[in-house]
């Protein structure tokens, strides 16, 4: 502390001071590393990409929705894997939430990931650290942009229904609600757009976007008859249709394209190209995939680093649908 005092003293040295203040703040804040089980647990990585390559090879979809998995753990009271607990008479999780229920997938693939990680070093690798390796890895192996996953997240011991209900956004929210949701996370509306582009993988249930085929204009016709056939006005509520129509298995950059050819599937997807502010946003990733990448890989970054527990805090659950 006196250090510092002497710092302040002189006020010529007042630069060096914040400089170094702002090195500290930086250290204390660099909770993740991106080598956190290099000594625990060196293979923990490749245990998971190799487990994420079986699953996604067995089905292309199951890359999508592991992405989801992660997302949906972030937005709630932050990455801790707090999405995996399982509902019990006492406990009440997130997976029964609007925007999860009968929605959310991928448990069983995390399941057999965290058994290998248990076999091959127990108790260390975490399960809101493996929803956020599986995540990377999942967007690689369908072609999209790679990252280096910051590492060390500890997992939760609670839960909240309301909180997954209130911070996940719903396919019939407005872009202003959008920019609202995610700015609520500390996301920027460019961060929302690179982000939606996850959109590019994966299917959506028909009760997600039936309100928009039967009652929007600013649709696509032939992409709103084809969408009605196998969506229709009643009933069908679980039948699937893929997010990006050009290309549901490959992560690039199609789904900007479809959203300008009025093609979005969800409301709203839609939101984002509908003569407002993030108009010239999506036209840009619509024709310039390297930079929809970058974007996509940094606003992943950030996402993972969403509060969370790390030191003594929280734990290392055995089994990812159960606190210890
Ligand atoms: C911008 C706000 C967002 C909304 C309103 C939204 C909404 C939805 C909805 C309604 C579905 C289909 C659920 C179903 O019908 O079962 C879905 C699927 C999906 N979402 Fe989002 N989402 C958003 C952002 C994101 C983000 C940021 C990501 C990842 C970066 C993401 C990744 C996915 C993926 C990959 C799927 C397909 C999952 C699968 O096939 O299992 N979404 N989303
Ligand atoms: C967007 O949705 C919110 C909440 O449903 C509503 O209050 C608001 O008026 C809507 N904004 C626009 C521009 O439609
Ligand atoms: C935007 O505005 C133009 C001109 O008013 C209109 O033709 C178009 O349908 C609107 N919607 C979209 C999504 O561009």
């Amino acid at each position: 502390m006196a250090f510092f005092y002497y710092f302040l003293w002189s006020s010529s040295n007042l630069r060096t001071f914040l400089f170094l203040f702002s090195l500290l703040t930086a250290v204390a804040s660099a909770q993740l590393s991106s080598n956190f089980y290099s000594s625990s647990c060196p293979n923990a990585l490749s245990i998971v990409k190799s487990a994420v390559k079986t699953a996604v090879s067995n089905e292309a979809r199951m890359g999508a929705s592991l992405l989801r998995l992660h997302f949906h753990d972030c937005f709630v009271n932050g990455c801790d894997a707090s999405i995996l607990l399982d509902d019990t008479s006492t406990f009440t999780g997130e997976k029964n939430a609007g925007p999860n229920a009968n929605s959310v997938r991928g448990f069983d693939v995390v399941d057999t990931i965290k058994t290998q990680l248990e076999s091959a070093c127990a108790g260390v690798v975490s399960c809101a650290d493996i929803l956020a390796v599986a995540a990377r890895d999942s967007v690689v192996l369908l072609g999209g942009p790679s990252w280096t996953v910051q590492l060390g997240r500890r997992d939760a011991t609670t839960a909240s229904q309301s909180a997954a209900g209130s911070n996940i956004p719903a396919p019939t929210t407005n872009l202003s609600g959008l920019i609202t949701a995610f700015s609520n996370k500390g996301f920027t509306t460019k961060e929302l757009v690179a982000l939606s582009g996850g959109h590019t993988i994966g299917q959506a249930k028909c009760s997600s976007f039936r309100a928009r085929l039967y009652n929007e204009n600013n649709i696509e016709a032939s992409f709103a008859t084809s969408t009605k056939s196998k969506c229709p006005n009643s009933g069908s509520d679980n039948n699937l249709s893929p997010l990006d129509v050009t290309s549901p298995t490959t992560f690039d950059n199609a789904y900007f394209k479809n959203v300008v050819s009025l093609k979005g599937l969800l409301h709203s997807d839609q939101q984002l190209f509908n003569n407002g502010s993030t108009d010239s946003q999506v036209r840009a990733y619509s024709t310039n995939p390297t930079s929809f990448r970058t974007d996509f890989a940094n606003a992943m970054i950030k996402m993972g680093n969403l509060s969370p527990l790390t030191g003594t805090s929280g734990q290392i659950r055995t089994n990812c649908r159960k606190v210890n």
